[in-house]
């Protein structure tokens, strides 16, 4: 067998497509295919840097198409498997369920049953190349429902979602847990909470946020903007991926959240006092003057909130950017953004 391969699915998508790049500059010695659908979701300038390299190999493929699962892990033997890829946006699950259960449920079991196939000698028998093979599902904390004010998710809680989304991500993470006690599959599973950073689709809060002030238009928030999330930069996400992957043992699983919990009306107002100092209006109103509030999501969770003891004693693992910092850097991406996109 070839040298060490990894195998990241969703790797033209938001989190994927940093994963991407942080693992690239961590292991560049390492092959690392990427299968991504390429749906609307998708930017494939996110792996423009890669495109051409020897050992990198991107596939436009869905996984939800067994056969061609089944076909590209034969062709690249990956001894790691990190799923990223999904349908990841809440109100699309519920205006149109059915490609949640397709993309988030069936192709998290055709990715299983491709790694069984190649990995596994029989049950609870790895074949000797695979030995130190992984495969990891990227969960949410949303699989856990939704909180009061108090308490917080961590990996003793219940699976209770309450969205066609959640729901889907939470069918995927029992398959993945029936495969690890029923063929010894090696896996991991992590469930995190709101991510946010450079380059997330538009349609998401904050993106969504600075779009709508920038143009002069009204900033939506759902209901009285009292629902809290607790938010993590998307580079310390990626962070806890690779300590998750190279340090956890099979089986096992971690929640992992940033420790800022902020109601999404906060989050708003923090961003349009970061847009007030970097770009004032040239009426001289506040952004805030721009905020509505529009009719709540059905069903909208009220709280989340990550326990992540875990994964902070048991890998070392720690965010290192603060809510305060790390939301500047975004605005200003967004920003600049926003900028080249009106000069174009
Ligand atoms: N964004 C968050 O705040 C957050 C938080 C916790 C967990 N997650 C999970 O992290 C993962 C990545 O989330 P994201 O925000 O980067 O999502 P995203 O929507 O930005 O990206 C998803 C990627 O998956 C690809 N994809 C969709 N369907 C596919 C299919 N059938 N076959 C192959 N590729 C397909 C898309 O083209 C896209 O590139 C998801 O599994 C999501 O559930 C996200």
């Amino acid at each position: 067998m070839e040298a060490k391969t990894i195998l990241i699915t969703g790797g033209l998508g938001f989190i994927g497509g940093h994963f991407v790049h942080q693992y690239r500059q961590k292991h560049p010695e390492i092959k690392m295919l990427v299968v991504d659908k390429n749906t609307y979701a998708a930017d494939r300038n996110r792996i423009a840097p890669f495109e051409g390299q020897d050992n990198f190999v991107f596939v436009e493929a869905d996984i939800s198409d067994a056969k061609k699962m089944k076909a590209l892990f034969q062709q690249h033997e990956p001894t790691l498997v990190i799923n990223f890829a999904a349908e990841s946006h809440v109100d699309n699950s519920i205006s149109g369920p059915a490609p949640f259960l397709t993309t988030n449920v069936t192709g998290t079991f055709n990715l299983l049953e491709a790694a069984r196939g190649l990995w596994l000698e029989k049950p609870h028998q790895l074949r000797k190349e695979f030995n130190e093979a992984r495969f990891y599902q990227i969960s949410t904390d949303e699989v856990f429902g939704s909180l009061d004010e108090e308490g917080h998710f961590s990996e003793n809680s219940n699976y209770a979602p309450n969205s066609p989304y959640s729901a889907s991500k939470a069918s995927a993470d029992h398959w993945v847990r029936s495969y690890f006690h029923t063929y010894g599959l090696p896996t991991l599973i992590s469930q995190c909470s709101n991510n946010y950073g450079p380059h997330q689709h538009q349609e998401k809060l904050i993106p969504t946020v600075i779009r709508t002030a920038l143009s002069g238009r009204e900033i939506p928030i759902y209901g009285d903007g009292k629902n809290k999330r607790d938010w993590l930069y998307v580079e310390d996400h990626c962070n806890a991926i690779m300590r998750v992957l190279e340090k956890a043992n099979p089986g096992d699983s971690f929640t992992i959240g940033g420790g800022a919990e902020r109601d999404n009306l906060t989050i708003c107002k923090v961003i349009l006092e970061v847009l007030d100092g970097i770009k004032p209006k040239e009426d001289g109103l506040s952004y805030q003057e721009q905020i509505t509030f529009v009719e709540d999501r059905p069903g909208h969770d009220f709280r989340y909130a990550i326990d992540a003891t875990k994964i902070k004693e048991s890998l070392g693992w720690e965010p290192q950017h603060t809510i305060d910092q790390a939301l500047q850097k975004t605005v200003v991406y967004y920003l600049e953004k926003d900028s080249k996109e009106k000069e174009a």
